[in-house]
């Protein structure tokens, strides 16, 4: 079986993503940049499985050194996770796919960020203890 973790960062409230991006995407202070190079450096090399809007906000050359694939609803998590039996899984998200993948998880990576306004998705603490 795959090692099957989560990268995540919220905000101070759990905030997750807003209109299909990061919340706090474009601010330039010091904490947001470095959680991002931050994600980028520890799945460097390693398998990411993403739904569909996740999937998109990568930009492409964060392809070139790590494997995204778009995963659905459809999707077995277990014949997901399978496929990968030898490699570092990484679930990128949005929150439907964290629930549906939670009991596969043996590391959850959450940064807490300061930020304190609006979104439209949150982190659910329950996946934490699911399965
Ligand atoms: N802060 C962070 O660390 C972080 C990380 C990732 C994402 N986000 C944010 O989260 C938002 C995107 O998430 P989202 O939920 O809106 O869209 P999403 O990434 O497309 O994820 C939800 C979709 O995944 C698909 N899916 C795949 N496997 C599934 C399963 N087993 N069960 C249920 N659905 C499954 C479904 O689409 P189908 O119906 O097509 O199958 C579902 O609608 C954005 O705002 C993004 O910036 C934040």
């Amino acid at each position: 079986m795959a090692e099957v973790r989560v990268i995540c960062a919220i905000g101070k409230h759990g905030q997750l993503g807003l209109n299909g991006r990061l919340p706090w995407e474009g601010n330039p202070a010091a904490p947001y940049k470095a959680d991002v190079q931050r994600f980028f450096d520890l799945t460097k090399g390693h398998v990411i499985v993403a739904g569909p809007r996740t999937f998109r906000s990568f930009p492409d050359w964060a392809r070139r050194d790590r494997v995204v694939t778009e995963i659905h609803a459809t999707d077995s998590p277990r014949m997901v996770i399978e496929k990968y039996s030898d490699r570092v899984v990484f679930v990128g998200g949005g929150p439907l796919v964290w629930k549906a993948y939670a009991p596969f998880i043996s590391h959850w990576d959450v940064t807490r960020l300061p930020y304190d306004g609006e979104a439209d998705r949150y982190f659910d603490p329950i996946w934490l203890c699911a399965g």
